[in-house]
């Protein structure tokens, strides 16, 4: 069964996906994290980030992976041709790199290839990202649009940057949601957009405990 679950940054797609994940025990992939694995490798290499052709040779070259401290779990680190790159792609400077670099299509298609194989070989697997349910898994059995008010995303936010200690205040951090979101719904490449048979959750007010609830009682009722 593939779970697919999109929607704008900081709806709280991670945290809803690996709670299912582990209670349903499925498999997980984050694919904003593959995004944002390309685009800190980018920046390493000193890729100009509108330069789409070396982009797409980069997604196409390099080695993804998601590695599980233990060997048992969801994955806990990510890693691009060996190197961790867990904490870099979640800083400030890989929030600004990743709309355009997720933005070319060459560096898109590379990503669905993996991800279309990497979940291909689970036999259930919780995906979250924009574009799930519209082209990467279209006949995905559930799809779910996980929504909030953008002031709801960047309290959100703000809390998990303060703990990574990223020093960002609110208004910054609702700025960039915004820009992103902008940036993310208004590219050509696969924009961020509900697909018509997904359901869509608005989680302004809603605990974590609520949205999980009302997600697993869906995944039951489609198995
Ligand atoms: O966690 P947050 O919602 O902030 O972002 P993310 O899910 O890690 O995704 C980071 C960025 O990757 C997004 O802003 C999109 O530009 C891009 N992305 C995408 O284009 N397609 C996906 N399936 C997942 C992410």
């Amino acid at each position: 069964m593939i779970v697919a679950i999109d929607g704008p940054a900081a709806s709280g797609k991670s945290t809803v996906a690996r709670a299912i994940a582990t209670e349903l025990g499925m498999a997980y992939l984050d694919t904003g994290a593959m995004y944002r694995a390309i685009a800190v490798e980018a920046q390493r290499r000193g890729i100009a980030l509108d330069d789409g052709e070396a982009l797409t040779r980069l997604a196409l070259e390099a080695h993804i992976h998601f590695g599980r401290e233990g060997g048992s779990g969801l994955a806990t680190h990510v890693e691009v041709d060996g190197r961790d790159v867990t904490a870099a792609i979640r800083t400030p400077e890989a929030d600004r790199a990743v709309s355009p670099v997720s933005a070319v299509p060459g560096v898109r298609a590379a990503m669905v290839e993996q991800q279309r194989r990497i979940a291909g070989r689970e036999h259930d697997t919780v995906l979250e990202g924009r574009d799930i349910g519209s082209v990467v898994f279209p006949h995905a059995e559930l799809k779910i649009f996980l929504t909030a008010s953008s002031e709801e995303r960047a309290r959100r936010r703000t809390i998990d940057m303060e703990r990574r200690g990223a020093g960002m205040t609110y208004d910054e951090v609702l700025a960039d949601l915004r820009r992103r979101d902008t940036y993310d719904s208004s590219r050509s490449a696969s924009p961020l957009l509900k697909a018509a048979d997904a359901i869509e959750l608005d989680t302004t007010g809603m605990t974590i405990r609520e949205v999980v609830c009302a997600i697993e009682t869906l995944v039951a009722e489609r198995r």
